[in-house]
């Protein structure tokens, strides 16, 4: 970084101010002071005649991507953007906007005079999606520049628009390649033009707000930030300007200091800090040119056209004709798919089928010499050692081997494979080429170049990877086993099935656990706890509720019509037959039931998450914390405002997390510990965010 994150020179007639704080230009406490003091510069300039006007760019490949996020933590720090902004509101400056112009970026250009893009820029308000509001005008000038439905729907949403549609909507004047030639040669007449604080109110327009405050209550239920963001937009076009002005500032300052800004914060510095560890980012990652994926069932298809996506060249393979047949449909389908949502067209979504795929099958076919095998074939530990033992037999010793599995164990599975370093866990998450969270399984053996090398492939694929050690159900599904052993322990303590998903989907998370193993089909869990044959381990409570359910109730979820709850179409209703089913569960052991309040629900469900969070982090299953809240926000429906459980479980203090685990623990021994990690961290006085 340079010394002085704002520079300033002359160029012609015009003073140039750059804005230069690597890597995207955030408007720091630096960055305001040095704002300001090249509007003065400015401003005496324009006094002697020295100019007749300012440019304002960013240096790099950003305009300016807003407010440091990193200050929120923070009082605020003098001088602030909206005074730093009124400096600049009378004077002549054009905006040459080289690349993002975001949030306090985007509210910077409002301020200006004349805003000029680049035909790659992206502009955007997207400050909801931070848990807060534009803070330096953007809800009170936007509405005023481009109307309030335009305004109210990027703001409520976040939405970020590119440099033509911007153009359209009328956010910038002109998009040109050279955005600082262009600002220097703008038509002096659009210098001379009021500033958009001189602009008359927008009109108001009710049925925007009502859309928007609709579309805000679906899409992003549970958060604060944009139906606030909506009323300061509605309240551009009932209230002078400088109520406007200082309701938003003051609705800024509230919610960032808010949970919610908290944990999207968090989450956002978590996915930026995933991936690669440091230890890897210096290896270079194998370059991947070919794949084969092995099963093209729903789960292989949709690897297989996420790699092709990436260019790779993708041989599917099978067991028989049949199967061939199967996998080419599910791979067209999502071709299909990809035609109507407009994201290729039918000739090029034809030409990739026919000459980025082969498909072959049968037990004795040569397979060709790929760089990367990805294994999707059914969760059968004897199956997969098969398929493996195949390709460590028939492909090269340098070929990149992974396996799907989602609980299986991956050191196992490496033992048929000549040379298991290349090997590795690549657990996706359905549908693969959609969903962002990608587990990399660290087997034994594997090479920390494999491992790399993984990496590399998942950044190509746009996935958030998370590195997670050898256990049963990695980082996710441990936790979700956890989760849902505790919320059958409600059931059994009192709690029905619609109780618990009610209390849960209040909470924030996308579905509640018993309508998502509706979904999911109650035979699949039920087949997996077979197999662990967890009903006999000691140690362990355990509920024989959704054993019965599937044994005695013959009810498997929505594909039999039937699961917790009773199906009309996609409609659920709560069953009479499994509360009965649940209260003689109770009575057989002898429970007394109570009634559960949501929050408690809730708590104790959060408290199971916390809890096997600790042990994961304790037996190095996961690196940091924050990489389990990625798992649980990105793969399990938690709600990204909560921040994940690790988070959630600083934001409500370790010491009582501790306190309400060993009240549990009194009652309850067979369930709940105080994991030793817990303990440490509060003896200690540190915060699990110390450990990110
Ligand atoms: N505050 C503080 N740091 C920020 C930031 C912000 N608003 N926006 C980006 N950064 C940091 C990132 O943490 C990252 O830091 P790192 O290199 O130490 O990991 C770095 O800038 C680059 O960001 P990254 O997201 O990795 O780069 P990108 O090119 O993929 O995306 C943006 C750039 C600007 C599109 C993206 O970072 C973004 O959307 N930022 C948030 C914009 C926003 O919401 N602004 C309103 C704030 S109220």
């Amino acid at each position: 970084m340079t010394d002085q994150p704002v520079r300033t020179e002359r160029r012609g007639d015009a003073l140039l101010v750059t804005i230069d704080n690597p890597p995207v230009n955030v408007v720091s406490q630096a960055v305001r002071a040095g704002l300001l003091a090249a509007a003065a510069e400015a401003r005496a300039g324009l006094v002697s005649g020295a100019i007749r006007r300012v440019v304002l760019t960013g240096a790099g490949r950003a305009f300016v991507a807003g407010a440091d996020a990193r200050e929120f933590d923070l009082p605020p720090m003098e001088p602030h953007l909206p005074d730093v902004l009124l400096q600049l509101m009378d004077l002549p400056v054009v905006a040459a906007i080289n690349g993002v112009a975001l949030g306090g970026g985007l509210e910077i250009a409002l301020a200006c005079r004349a805003r000029v893009a680049h035909p790659s820029a992206q502009l955007g308000l997207p400050e909801v999606t931070l848990g807060v509001v534009p803070g330096a005008g953007g809800t009170q000038r936007l509405p005023r520049l481009v109307g309030l439905a335009a305004a109210v729907s990027l703001i409520s949403e976040g939405r970020l628009v590119r440099a033509a549609e911007a153009l359209s909507l009328g956010i910038v004047d002109g998009v040109e390649d050279d955005v600082v030639a262009a600002a220097l040669a703008l038509d002096p007449a659009l210098l001379a033009r009021p500033a958009v604080d001189a602009s008359p109110a927008p009109a108001a327009d009710a049925d925007a707000v009502s859309r928007a405050r609709a579309q805000a209550a679906s899409r992003m239920r549970g958060q604060i930030a944009p139906q606030r963001a909506i009323d300061l937009v509605e309240a551009a076009a009932a209230v002078p300007l400088a109520d406007g002005l200082a309701r938003e500032r003051q609705t800024f300052l509230d919610l960032r200091k808010g949970e919610q800004a908290a944990a999207l914060r968090h989450v956002f510095f978590a996915e930026r800090g995933a991936g690669a560890p440091k230890d890897l980012a210096a290896l270079t990652p194998a370059a991947l040119k070919t794949a084969l994926v092995v099963g093209g069932g729903t789960m292989g298809a949709a690897i297989a056209y996420a790699l092709s996506g990436i260019g790779l060249h993708v041989t599917v393979l099978e067991n028989d004709e049949a199967a061939v047949g199967r996998a080419r449909t599910n791979v067209a389908a999502l071709f299909a798919d990809a035609v109507k949502r407009g994201k290729t067209d039918a000739d090029s979504a034809q030409r990739k089928q026919a000459e980025g795929f082969a498909f072959l099958h049968g037990p004795d076919t040569p397979l060709p010499p790929v760089d990367l095998a990805i294994e999707a074939v059914f969760e059968d530990l004897a199956v997969k050692r098969a398929v493996f033992a195949r390709l460590g037999a028939g492909l090269p010793a340098t070929t990149l081997i992974a396996t799907n599995t989602s609980y299986l164990d991956v050191d196992a599975i490496a033992e048929t494979l000549p040379e298991p370093s290349r090997f590795l866990g690549l657990h996706f998450f359905a549908p693969a080429h959609v969903m962002k969270l990608l587990e990399v399984i660290r087997a034994r053996r594997t090479s920390s170049h494999t491992l790399a090398s993984a990496f590399g492939l998942a950044r190509k694929l746009g996935k958030i990877a998370v590195e997670a050690g050898v256990c049963d159900g990695f980082i996710g599904n441990r936790i979700l086993t956890r989760y849902r052993q505790t919320t059958d322990i409600l059931l059994l303590e009192g709690a029905t099935p619609a109780a618990v998903d009610t209390a849960l989907e209040q909470f924030g998370m996308a579905m509640g656990p018993y309508a998502v193993q509706d979904l999911s089909g109650l035979d699949i869990a039920y087949a997996n706890r077979k197999r662990k044959n967890l009903k006999d381990k000691p140690g362990i409570r355990y509920i024989a509720i959704a054993d019965r359910m599937v044994e005695d109730l013959k009810r498997l979820g929505r594909k039999s019509g039937a699961g917790w709850y009773d199906y009309e179409g996609t409609a659920r209703r709560p069953s009479a037959d499994v509360v009965a089913l649940v209260e003689r569960t109770s009575a057989d052991a002898g429970v007394t039931r109570r009634v559960f309040e949501a929050e408690e629900i809730a708590r104790r469900a959060m408290l199971a998450m916390m809890a096997e969070g600790f042990d994961i982090l304790a037996e190095g299953i996961a690196r940091k914390p924050s990489d389990i809240d990625l798992v649980m926000v990105h793969g399990y429906g938690f709600p990204r405002w909560r921040g994940g459980p690790m988070h959630l479980a600083d934001r409500w203090g370790l010491a009582a997390v501790r306190d309400d685990l060993a009240r549990l623990a009194k009652e309850d021994p067979l369930s709940w510990r105080v994991p030793a990690l817990l303990d440490e961290l509060v003896k200690s006085g540190a915060k699990l965010a110390s450990l990110n």
